[in-house]
């Protein structure tokens, strides 16, 4: 079926998309459900191409699969684990691994979750200083991303302390950080599923003395969020401090449990409760509609065209949304660590090539950045755009009319471009004539035909926050299982933080550096030098 699918990209790759637009088009190109809409109608697929992209659904098991990793089947093969980001959302129901059902204990832990944010809201629960004024969240990657992403994207649904988040292990990022803090109000919760992350453990050690220095039991001000409770005792955060989860939630999948404590204590229990409805939401989309009808499905389906058979190496997530400014960042985690891998779950080479390079910034910003080689470049790069109906400044409406129409005007502008009589006439009209009026209108000349898709939101709430992050781990499944890869192991990080465990005595001086490469001993010897 790729190769059918290849074949087809050569046989319309020139083919115009402005051309393939119609009324029928326009209605048979997108999918709405719950509030969203997603547009694919500018993109070279075709209805052909469509129902071909359909069977890979059907030839891969995806709906096999999709209910395995519901019922907490261990389809995490290489770990042997289940995959059950979506029990951490459920308020009922029943959910089996090795014959015990989780969801007591989801919700048991979720319900400690909220009496504690609760607690730390009304200050029942204070530092030694008083109330809490401040939290520090320090975890990195996925005990990082999702919490400060969230946090950023529901700034006007927030009303406890203000949340921070360290996760780099370069000194400037905590320093920088309780800088600014008063350490017998700040409430630090140290975030790590495994707790032997270097950089969350180095940092953590780090906030344990600076509070130290200032309030009499610094062990008060800490909680620890982990599926480790051993390695949490040893940390010296008691038991009593800690909201655990179970190996079968994923890091960059674990935003809605634990790891979401930050979130909670910043928005509340009751935002934070409709922040899993609409994750919920989505799951039960992507359980019950059809295959065409399926948002992540068919964002799926369009991802893999894209990057599969028309061979764009990238693709570009544009939320024109200031408050989704840490979503590229965040599905940059989600994406290239579940999909980026060679080597699919039985071991063998992928016979295509792997996910996609996921980049992107909010719009407008990237417009005045990066948009000019999107526009002009030699590359292709499909571009995901995002837009809410509303936004929550209902006073600054005249900036929402202008952030949607430039969010408009860059997918009409990808995909019809300029040609070169417009260009022409558009330079004579400045003056240019003869040779430099042809030099000067090249330069204005947009080709155009490049692919673009629009996910329509009504206004970026809780709800909302929550059904596009589960739209996007959905996603992220269907495209690892047509791929034939495990998405939910990581084993391409550990390489470079077994070398860098080995690194560091040589850079301090307690090793020697003559084992490495002649390059790297270049480069020790550089960063020892006076
Ligand atoms: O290095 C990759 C990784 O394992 C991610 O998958 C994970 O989100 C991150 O590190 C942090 O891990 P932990 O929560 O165990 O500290």
């Amino acid at each position: 079926m790729f190769q059918e699918l290849k074949n087809k990209f050569l046989s319309v790759c020139k083919r115009r998309i402005d051309t393939l637009i119609d009324q029928a088009r326009v209605d048979i190109f997108c999918v709405e459900t719950d509030g969203l809409f997603f547009d694919y109608s500018k993109t070279n697929i075709d209805l052909e191409t469509r129902g071909k992209l359909l069977e890979l659904v059907v030839n891969t098991d995806v709906i096999a699969r999709r209910d395995a990793m519901f019922f907490g089947k261990k389809i995490n093969v290489s770990e042997n684990r289940a995959v059950l980001h979506t029990a951490l959302r459920k308020s009922t129901g029943r959910v089996f691994v090795d014959g015990k059902d989780v969801i007591p204990a989801v919700l048991k832990t979720r319900a400690r979750m909220f009496d504690f944010s609760d607690a730390v809201q009304t200050g029942k629960v204070s530092g030694q200083g008083g109330k809490y004024t401040d939290v520090v969240n320090i975890g990195i990657g996925g005990s990082d991303l999702g919490p400060a992403m969230a946090y950023l994207a529901l700034k006007p649904y927030t009303n406890g302390p203000k949340c921070h988040y360290v996760s780099n292990i370069d000194g400037a990022h905590i320093h920088d950080v309780l800088a600014d803090l008063n350490p017998e109000t700040t409430l630090v919760i140290v975030a790590s599923k495994t707790f032997t992350t270097v950089e969350t453990l180095t940092n953590a050690k780090t906030a344990f003395k600076w509070m130290a220095d200032s309030v009499s039991e610094p062990g008060a001000q800490f909680v620890a969020l982990s599926s480790s409770k051993e390695k949490t005792a040893e940390f010296g955060i008691p038991n009593s401090q800690v909201f655990g989860f179970e190996d079968w939630v994923g890091g960059r999948y674990s935003l809605w449990g634990p790891i979401g404590l930050s979130l909670v204590i910043a928005i509340g229990k009751e935002h934070f409760s409709n922040f899993l409805n609409g994750a919920q939401s989505m799951d039960e989309h992507f359980q019950k509609s059809e295959k065409g009808q399926n948002l992540p499905v068919i964002m799926a389906l369009v991802g893999i065209w894209h990057a599969q058979i028309c061979g764009y190496s990238t693709r570009a997530v544009l939320p024109y949304e200031q408050r989704l400014s840490r979503l590229p960042a965040y599905l940059q985690q989600l994406e290239m660590e579940s999909n980026g891998k060679g080597v699919g779950i039985e071991g063998k080479d992928l016979l295509t090539k792997s996910g996609p390079i996921v980049w992107g910034e909010p719009g407008t910003n990237g417009q005045h950045a990066f948009y000019q080689l999107i526009h002009q470049g030699t590359h292709v790069v499909p571009c995901e755009f995002m837009i809410a109906k509303q936004s929550h400044e209902a006073d600054l409406k005249h900036h929402h009319q202008l952030l949607q129409a430039n969010c408009l005007a860059q997918s009409q502008a990808l995909m019809s471009g300029r040609n070169i009589e417009t260009a022409r006439s558009m330079t004579a009209k400045l003056g240019f004539m003869g040779k430099e009026l042809e030099q000067q209108a090249r330069q204005r000349v947009f080709e155009g035909n490049r692919p673009s898709t629009t996910l329509v939101y009504s206004k970026l709430t809780p709800f909302c926050l929550g059904q596009i992050i589960a739209l996007y781990e959905h996603r992220v499944f269907v495209e690892g299982v047509i791929l034939g890869i495990n998405s939910f192991d990581q084993w391409g990080v550990e390489l470079g933080k077994e070398l860098a465990t080995e690194l560091a005595p040589v850079l301090d001086g307690s090793n020697s550096a003559t084992n490495y490469d002649l390059s790297t001993q270049n480069l020790v010897s550089k960063l020892s030098s006076e």
